[in-house]
């Protein structure tokens, strides 16, 4: 295997680790607790964990999804940016352009940056039954069951 090979390979590993560790971690980082506390009170009014019939926005996995796809494993950017989002959502740095036209643009949400910044290390970590399934290979699937005449 070539180095390149390798990375692509270990960087593969760790997301499916992270799938299956942090789903069954019994302490995890408080921050990331309290993240979660905070998006089931808040968030989730509109961003439910897994997509429905009846979505005001998009689920909670395909915003890990996307902002992953954008800044990888580079957490403080991934953070940085969703703080950013919520205290003022802005049509030109969206990574979801799609859901503004499906769903009209988010309406700013100006809490504590400590809070904001919590939710989003939760959204960094969760381990989200589709996101995860996506990472183990389905989502080239999934993309193509989406393509309908
Ligand atoms: C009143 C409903 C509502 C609430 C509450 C809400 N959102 Fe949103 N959010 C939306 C909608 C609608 C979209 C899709 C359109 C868009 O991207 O603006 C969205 C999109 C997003 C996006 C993707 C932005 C992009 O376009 O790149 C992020 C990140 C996000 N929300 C974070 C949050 C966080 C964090 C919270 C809780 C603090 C939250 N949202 C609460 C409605 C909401």
């Amino acid at each position: 295997m070539n180095t390149f090979a390798k990375l692509a390979s270990v960087a593969a590993t760790l997301l499916i680790l992270n799938c299956t560790a942090l789903a069954q971690d019994a302490t995890p980082d408080p921050i990331i607790e309290i993240g979660k506390t905070k998006f089931e009170q808040i968030c989730i009014a509109c961003h439910q964990y897994e997509r429905s019939g009846t979505m005001l926005a998009p689920p909670a996995f395909a915003i890990q999804t996307h902002y992953k796809d954008a800044y990888g494993s580079d957490e403080t950017a991934f953070r940085q940016a969703i703080v950013n989002w919520a205290k003022a959502p802005d049509a030109s740095k969206t990574l979801m352009p799609g859901a503004i036209a499906r769903f009209k643009i988010m309406p700013p949400l100006p809490l504590p940056d400590e809070d904001l910044d919590a939710i989003a290390a939760y959204l960094y970590s969760a381990a989200f039954t589709e996101a995860c399934n996506m990472q183990q290979g389905q989502r080239s699937s999934m993309r193509q069951s989406q393509v309908k005449p």
